[in-house]
Parts: structure tokens; sequence; C-alpha cells
């Protein structure tokens, strides 16, 4: 009995361990795509934005990189959304935040929210968490009045943004919403393309 026990649980792994790389190699053809479109070298030059203001979250440094890069090009102010408790992510750090999400019971904020009267575009950028916005995202989103201001959004990710995109527009009170760009997490060889994708996008906003 132990024997095909033993089997059975052998067999899950493999199954697991295939799938997800098949995942993994897909991932990766989609975006070797998707950078292809992007020039290896020469970065696009940025038309001016007036005053920028990016926000962010970050647990784990992809966010954070994104936003320096769109503060390299617009010369931008940062506001770092950080949350009261400091967030550990352990094995169940997953299911707690899929109940968060459930119950909408959001993690608590550390400092004030920033002003924003001063600024005529506001980027707002977060990690996807459970294909939707990473949850001190939604604190901020819950506390914070656009007033009337541009806002853009953006995301990084895995492989899939879900509804965060839809989920922001729901939250971002008095925003008015340009459009958005959601980057997977991409090895260093694509740095150029990364920021070439970012000046394109700027330009169009
Ligand atoms: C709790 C949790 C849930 C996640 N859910 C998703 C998801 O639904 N889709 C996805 O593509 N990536 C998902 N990821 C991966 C992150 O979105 C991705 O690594 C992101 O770039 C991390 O940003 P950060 O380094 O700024 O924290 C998840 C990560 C965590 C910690």
């Amino acid at each position: 009995m132990l024997k095909y026990f033993l089997y059975f649980i052998a067999a899950a792994i493999v199954i697991g361990l295939l799938v997800g790389g098949f995942h993994l190699f897909r991932v990766a053809q989609k975006n070797k795509k998707e950078m292809s479109q992007y020039s290896e070298k020469e970065v696009v030059n940025v038309k001016p934005l007036g005053k920028v203001l990016v926000i962010y979250y970050s647990l784990t440094g992809h966010t954070k990189d994104i936003a320096e890069r769109i503060k390299k090009f617009t010369n931008a102010d940062m506001y770092e959304i950080k949350t009261l408790e400091k967030i550990d992510a352990k094995p169940y750090f997953y299911m707690q935040v899929k109940k968060q999400l459930k119950d909408k019971n959001f993690p608590k904020l550390e400092g004030e929210m920033p002003r924003i009267d001063n600024y005529d575009i506001i980027f707002v950028g977060a990690p996807v968490w459970w294909y939707t916005i990473a949850t001190p995202g939604f604190s901020f989103l819950e506390q914070m009045d656009f007033k009337g201001k541009k806002v853009v959004p953006f995301s990084t990710q895995g492989s899939n943004y879900g509804s965060f995109f839809e989920d922001f527009a729901k939250y971002a009170k008095n925003a008015k919403i340009l459009e958005s760009a959601s980057f997977n997490n991409m090895p260093e060889k694509y740095d150029d393309q990364v920021d070439n994708k970012i000046a394109s996008w700027l330009n169009r906003l």
C-alpha cells in the first residue's frame, strides 16, 4: 500500500514539474515575442510630461525597478506605499493575501497620503497578487482621492495581470485614467527593451 502511495506522490511531483516547466517556457516565449517589438539599443526620447509623481508599492523590487525607470525618463518625484506591519513572504502568505482579498480587509499603511496638488500626472504602480492589485495597493486606493488628476496605472507580474486594471478603475476615486502598462518580470538581457517599452508608452500619454 505504502509503495503505491509513494508511486502516486512521485507521479504527482513529476507532473507538477512538467506542467510548471511548460508554463515557464510559454511565458519566456511570450516575453521574447513582446520584447522583439522594442529596439535593443537606442532608447527613444520622451516628450515632457510636466510635473510627475510616481507612487508605487513593491515587496520584492520589480515594481520599484519600473517606477525608477519612469523617474529616469520624467524626472519624477517618488512616493513609496509602505505597510505598517512588515510583510514577511512566508509560505502561508499567499493564503493570507487570498483571505484579505476575499474579506476586503487590506493592510494598514504607514505615513500620510502624498500631496498631489502640484503634479500634472501621477503614475501608480503595484504588483499583481492573485490576478488583481496587491493588497497594500488596495489600502492606498481606499484612502486616496485623486481630485480629477491624470492618473496612469502600471503593474508588474509573473505573467498574468488578471483584473488589475478594471479593479484599479473601480477603486481610484476621481482619477482621470490614462493608458496603463503592465510589465512581466524579465531577465536582465531585456533591460534596454523594457526601457524602450516604457519610453514608447510615455510618448503615447
Ligand atoms: C501573493 C502573490 C500573488 C501573486 N499573484 C500573481 C498573479 O496572480 N499573476 C502573476 O502573474 N504574478 C503573480 N505574482 C507575482 C508578482 O506579481 C510579481 O513577482 C511582481 O512583479 C512582484 O512585484 P514586486 O517585486 O514589486 O513586489 C504574485 C506574487 C505574490 C507574492
